[in-house]
Parts: structure tokens; C-alpha cells; sequence
């Protein structure tokens, strides 16, 4: 079984083929990603028109390098000559119905049309695409895309939660060919469960409860910023550049070293932890950003420039701090036998350290944490996810007349 899968959420532009034999075993046949940072950059944050734009560009070109990398673009004359839908008489009402599908994405459909036409249908069995949450418009390209292509190759759509395809990116699969951390589950695969799942991103901060795959519950969330959101605009004011998580970082990484190098273990910026203690699962992220913006205000700019690593060390450490609390306090409550951690905040080398220390040498869970190239926004996670959904005969089979793009999509 192959499914096409179609990331658009935010600003990275994702397309996937992953393939599974029949022990389940997935392998990825082609798995790319298009980043946007550095048009967003300039901005400081992302612009959901510039988005939507980049995915018109990228999705075509993406689609026809992950089906050449998978052999699945056939392309001699014969088999064009072959092919139905160069002989399809139907040829008018198909190019007006893909004209209706992608009438707000005119720039995809010029694309789209001179390529679906010329090449015959792909060995694929499902188009998997993220519906929501995200950017409105940066998810309708996406959901646009994959209607377009459900309706010409007359292929199912499976259209996948967002956050779902971030928690899927861990589900374990030792022969899956990327680089996965190896999983060592206590007590096998069963034991997994309930769990619960920290996803962290520039969009969302949530504690999920995941009594089974597919049953989840938030527990928590942010009620205002969420943590990736927090690294970046922390590194804008700090005039790190975009995106912020990545940057500070590296220099919370030096400014460690540094400080074990030179036992420096005073701190003179020591920032709050918002909400640690306010006995619920929900996180606040706006005050401690707040918090760095009145710290720099008493500062003059070369001392800014002298304790930006030290500034950024304690702001990564505040919001650690916050996570790694509200995480345990919740895999507690609920008794849970692992802990999950996901999105693109989950690239943060400190975050997964932490956790990690604590959750397997203290408390003996199970912790999983996807390898780095599957935290970031990726489609091989929304064909985890729909492979999943397949399997446990939940996927939700959606229709390309009627499928819509949901930015405020919740998973439970
Ligand atoms: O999941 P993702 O790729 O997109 C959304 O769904 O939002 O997450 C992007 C976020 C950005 O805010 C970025 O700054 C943050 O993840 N991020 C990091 C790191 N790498 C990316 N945050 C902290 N540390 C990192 N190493
Ligand atoms: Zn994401």
C-alpha cells in the first residue's frame, strides 16, 4: 500500500510516499520538505498570504521530485499514449471540475493541469493531507491540491489532524528507514498506553491524554503564546533572526558550556516560570516573553550584545522548566506508562535531555521522542498518521467535493 501525503499548514511545504508491505512495515520512499524561512524571515514570524503563495510554487515541483525518487513517475511516449487520460474523451469536464477544485489557487492549477495530464496515474492508493489546524490559507492549498488529485486519479482522501501527524511521527517503527532512536518499550508494545503526549510547536502547546490510539483528550494548553512561538519572538527581540527555537538554542548550548567550563553558576537574569504552580495542566507563555522585553529595556545595547547567551540559557530554561513540570504533573495524575513528546519545539536538544533524564532514570516510563528530521513540519508524519488511521479502521475516507480546510481543528 502507497499514500501520498501533503503537509501545508504553516510555512513548510511537505510531501511524502511512504510505502508499507504487508507485516505493516513502513518504509519511506521519498520524503521532502520545502522550508519558507527565508521569505517569513524578513517578517519576523509567518504571513499567511506569503505562505499560501509558496505552497502554490512548491507543491508541483515537490509532488513530481518524490514520485521520480519513488519510480513512480512513468513517463515514456508508449505509456502516455497508453494512458486513459490522455485518451479520456471526458478531458473538457475534467479540466473544468480542476478548475472549480483549485479556483483560489489559480497559480497551482496552471501547474497542475499540463503535468496531470501528460503523466499516467501514479501507483498511489491514498492521498493523506493535513486539514487542520494551522494557517487558513496555507491549509487550503494543501487541501485543494489533494482533492484535485483524489478526483483525477480517483484515489481516497484521508484527511489528517495536524497534531495527530506530529504524535504519529513517534509511533514505533524500528524498520521505518529513517533515523529513529531505538524503542525500548517496558514491557512491549502494549504497555504503551495510556500515555500522554507534550506537543510543542510554533502554532500549539498541548498535554494530550492518549488512552488508545486514536482516543485522546487535552488536558491542557496554552491560553496564550505557544512555546515555539515564545522562541521566536524572543530571538526577534533579541535580533537573533527567524526561526527563533534553532538559534537560541545554540547559544543556550555555548552558553552552558561556557558557564561549566567557567563553574559561572550565579545567574543575574533569572526569569519567572509562569503558571508552574497553578495546579492545572494549562500553560502561559506571553508573561515570560513579557519578562524579557522589560529586562532589555534596562539594559544598554552592549549589554544586550555581552549576555545574549546567558539571556537566552535562562529564557530555554524557563520554559523547560514550565514543560518538564506540567508534563510529570499530568503522566501522574493520570497514571500513565509513557510520555510523548512532539512538534517542532521537540528538536530542542536540552527539552528531549531533560525529559529524557527524568522519565526513564527516575521514573521508569517509557519516553518517546521522534528523530529530529520528523519534529519539524513533514508529511511523512501525516502518512504515519493515516497509515494508523487505515489500520485501526477509523481513517476517515473524505470526499474531494466536500473536504475543507479546519484551521481550528482540535483533536479531541
Ligand atoms: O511543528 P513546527 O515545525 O511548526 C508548527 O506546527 O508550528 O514548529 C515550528 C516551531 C518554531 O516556533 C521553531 O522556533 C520551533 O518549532 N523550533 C524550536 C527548535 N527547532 C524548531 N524550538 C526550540 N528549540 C529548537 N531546537
Ligand atoms: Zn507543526
Amino acid at each position: 500500500m502507497k499514500i501520498l501525503a501533503i503537509e501545508s499548514s504553516c510555512d513548510d511545504t511537505g510531501v511524502a510516499i511512504l510505502e508499507y508491505d504487508k507485516a505493516g512495515q513502513p518504509k519511506i520512499l521519498a520524503d521532502l520538505v520545502s522550508s519558507q524561512v527565508k521569505i517569513h524571515a524578513k517578517w519576523g514570524g509567518v504571513v499567511p498570504m506569503l505562505a499560501k503563495r509558496e505552497h502554490q510554487r512548491n507543491l508541483l515541483p515537490l509532488l513530481k521530485k518524490v514520485l521520480r525518487k519513488s519510480k513512480l513517475l512513468k513517463n515514456s511516449k508508449s505509456e502516455i499514449l497508453n494512458s486513459k487520460q490522455t485518451l479520456n474523451p471526458k478531458s473538457k469536464i475534467q479540466n473544468q471540475t480542476l478548475k472549480e477544485i483549485l479556483e483560489r489557487e489559480p497559480e497551482l492549477l496552471k501547474k497542475l493541469l499540463p503535468f496531470i495530464k501528460k503523466y499516467p496515474k501514479p501507483d498511489i492508493d491514498y492521498v493523506a493531507v493535513t486539514n487542520g489546524p494551522g494557517l487558513e490559507p496555507a491549509l487550503w492549498v494543501g487541501v485543494n491540491f489533494a482533492r484535485a488529485l483524489s478526483y483525477f486519479w480517483n484515489i481516497p482522501i484521508i484527511p489528517v489532524n495536524h497534531i495527530e501527524g506530529h504524535i504519529a511521527a513517534n509511533w514505533p517503527n524500528e524498520k521505518l528507514n529513517a533515523p529513529h532512536p531505538p524503542l525500548k518499550l517496558r514491557g512491549g508494545e502494549g504497555e504503551l498506553f495510556p500515555a500522554i503526549a507534550l506537543v510543542v510547536s510554533g502554532g500549539h502547546t498541548q498535554l494530550i491524554l492518549i488512552k488508545k490510539f486514536g482516543d485522546y483528550k487535552i488536558i491542557g494548553e496554552t491560553r496564550d503564546d505557544a512555546a515555539g512561538e515564545a522562541f521566536d519572538k524572543v530571538a526577534k527581540m533579541l535580533g537573533l533572526g527567524y526561526p527563533g527555537g534553532p538559534i537560541i538554542s545554540q547559544l543556550a548550548t555555548k552558553h552552558q558550556s561556557q558557564a561549566n567550563h567557567l563553574s559561572l553558576i550565579t545567574n543575574h537574569f533569572l526569569l519567572p516560570r509562569p503558571m508552574i504552580n497553578s495546579g492545572d495542566f494549562d500553560f502561559s507563555f506571553s508573561g515570560l516573553k513579557t519578562a524579557v522585553l522589560y529586562l532589555l529595556r534596562k539594559m544598554t545595547p552592549s549589554q544586550i550584545k555581552k549576555s545574549t547567551r546567558v539571556i537566552a540559557a535562562e529564557f530555554q530554561q524557563a520554559v523547560i522548566d514550565v514543560l518538564t513540570a506540567k508534563t510529570l504533573s499530568s503522566a501522574k495524575k493520570y497514571n500513565t506508562k509513557t510520555i510523548i513528546l512532539a512538534g517542532g519545539v521537540a528538536a530542542n536538544a536540552a527539552l528531549r535531555s531533560n525529559l529524557s533524564l527524568i522519565i526513564t532514570k527516575h521514573l521508569s516510563l517509557n519516553f518517546l521522542v521522534p528523530p529530529i528530521n520528523l519534529c519539524q513540519d513533514n508529511a511523512t508524519m501525516i502518512a504515519l498518521a493515516a497509515y494508523y488511521q487505515l489500520t485501526q479502521k477509523r481513517a476517515k475516507k473524505a470526499n474531494w467535493r466536500t473536504l475543507k480546510a479546519q484551521a481550528n481543528l482540535r483533536i479531541s
